[in-house]
Parts: C-alpha cells; sequence; structure tokens
C-alpha cells in the first residue's frame, strides 16, 4: 500500500519543492516506486523536473476538475522508479472553481484511491498558503512532514505550527501523522545555525529528522537546470542529504 506525504509549511521559500523533488529522486533511486504530484499552481515541482508545460500537458486540475483519471495525468521522469503529475497555470483557475463544489476537500483523495497501491511513495508538494489544494493535500495524506528554515523564527515558531498541524488533523483527517519536520538550509559555519538545530533537537526530539539539509549552491541552483540535483551531481552535499532523508524515511516505517 502506497504511503502518502505530504509537504507543507504555510510559510514560503522554506524548502517545500526543494524537498519534494529530491527526496522523491532518493526514494526513486532506492527503488522505491514513487509518484511526485505537484499541487502547486506555480509548478515549480513540474519545472524542476525538467518537464516542459505545454498546452497538451494534462495537469492535476484535469483530475480535480475534469473527467481524467489519475493514470491518464501521470508522466515518466528521468529517473526509472519516478513518475510525476504535474502543475501547470490552471491549477489557479482549479483552485478559484474548488471552492464552490461540494465534497471539495476529499477530490485528491479519490484520484489516488486507484492508484495508491501502483506506488510504495506518493509525495505531495503543496503552495505556501493554506489553500483548498493543501486542504486536498492533507485530506488524502497518511503523513506530514514539514520544512523549516534553521533560522530564529522558524524555529521558535515550531511549537505554534505543531498547533496549526493538530487543528487541520482534527478538523480534516484525524489519521494523519507527523512524518517529521526536517530542517532546511542549515549553515555549519554559523553559530546560531548550529545552536538552533540543536535546540530544535533537544526540545522536539524524534519529531525532527536526524537528517539536516544544508544550505547549499547545488542545491540553490539545481531549479535551473531542470533536474534534480541527484541527476546533476549525486556527490554533492545536498544530495547525499536527501538520500540520508530518503533511508531515513524508508527505515523509520
Ligand atoms: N538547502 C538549500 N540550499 C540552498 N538553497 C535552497 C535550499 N533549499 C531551498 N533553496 C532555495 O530557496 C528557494 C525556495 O525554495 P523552494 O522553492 O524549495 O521553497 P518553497 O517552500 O517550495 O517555496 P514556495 O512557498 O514558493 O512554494 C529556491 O530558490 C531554492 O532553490
Ligand atoms: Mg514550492
Amino acid at each position: 500500500m502506497g504511503h502518502i506525504i505530504c509537504i507543507s509549511n504555510q510559510k514560503g521559500g522554506v524548502g517545500k519543492t526543494t524537498t519534494s523533488v529530491n527526496l522523491s529522486s532518493a526514494l526513486a533511486i532506492a527503488e522505491k516506486k514513487t509518484l511526485l504530484i505537484d499541487a502547486d499552481p506555480q509548478g515549480h515541482a513540474t519545472v524542476g523536473m525538467g518537464i516542459r508545460k505545454t498546452k497538451e500537458l494534462k495537469s492535476l486540475s484535469h483530475g480535480l476538475l475534469e473527467d481524467s483519471n489519475a493514470d491518464e495525468l501521470i508522466i515518466d521522469s528521468d529517473i526509472n522508479f519516478l513518475k510525476v503529475i504535474p502543475a501547470k497555470m490552471d491549477l489557479f483557475r482549479a483552485e478559484a472553481e474548488l471552492l464552490s463544489r461540494p465534497g471539495r476537500e476529499g477530490l485528491l483523495r479519490e484520484l489516488l484511491d486507484n492508484i495508491k497501491d501502483k506506488f510504495d511513495y506518493i509525495i505531495i508538494d503543496c503552495p505556501a498558503l493554506t489553500s483548498i489544494l493543501t486542504v486536498n493535500s492533507i485530506m488524502a495524506a497518511d503523513s506530514l512532514l514539514i520544512p523549516i528554515q534553521c533560522e530564529y523564527y522558524a524555529v521558535e515558531g515550531l511549537k505554534q505550527l505543531l498547533k496549526i498541524f493538530e487543528i487541520f488533523k482534527m478538523k480534516f483527517n484525524p489519521e494523519i501523522k507527523l512524518e517529521g519536520i526536517l530542517l532546511n538550509m542549515f549553515s555549519p559555519d554559523e553559530g546560531l545555525s548550529r545552536q538552533l538545530t540543536e535546540d530544535a533537537k533537544d526540545r522536539f526530539q524524534d519529531l525532527i529528522f536526524r537528517t539536516v539539509i544544508p544550505r547549499t549552491i547545488e542545491l540553490k541552483e539545481s531549479p535551473q537546470y531542470g533536474k534534480p540535483l541527484l541527476l546533476q551531481d549525486v556527490k554533492s552535499t545536498g544530495a547525499r542529504c536527501f538520500l540520508d532523508l530518503a533511508h531515513e524515511i524508508i527505515t523509520h516505517r
């Protein structure tokens, strides 16, 4: 049975897409059958995977608004075990239209019902705000992975973030688990970054992944090449960290 992980944080620019693209690649390189779903109308994960947003390309919105089933939306990637459901601008329209649909929160869950068994992992890249697409992702998911930046306000706000998670859980999906909090953009040379990482691990213990993702030039630049970092430079620190994170997730359950 496939395990669905929703990657979300209400804050923008914290590394949701970077994590979605590179974690799903790492799981696939470990020969886990993986599906990456781009649920963000910005379509950054789609671009990061090097998928061209042509007119003909079907996106997640076809599955949510029209009658396409999930199989019709899935496309191959450059990695054997990794498939993708892409997003295009039309997902903005879908987002607006969904607001007036009955049963709108459970559409993604319904869409994935038929294909869940074909994959080991399904990774959903959520938009920044708590949009109806995020609600759909949380309703469809078995667990939530929250990336945060290694900076003072983010670590200080962690308790609040976990409270928000509890509210969502109660309201939309009581079964959902916390997969973990991922510390991203760690700067090993900065005392504050090291201190924050230690504090977070002390205070939140095993809610925090052991793997911490450093801030690296390779991770920053990789989206422009339209390839996950693991395909560009598997030996880079960033790529190795995402392989470690995949290992942690695979062995954790
Ligand atoms: N560990 C890292 N090291 C260096 N740059 C990073 C790292 N993680 C993310 N970035 C960069 O930070 C920016 C924001 O990352 P990303 O797009 O993954 O965040 P996001 O949470 O998905 O943003 P949005 O809320 O807009 O969807 C991107 O330019 C990305 O390349
Ligand atoms: Mg993003």
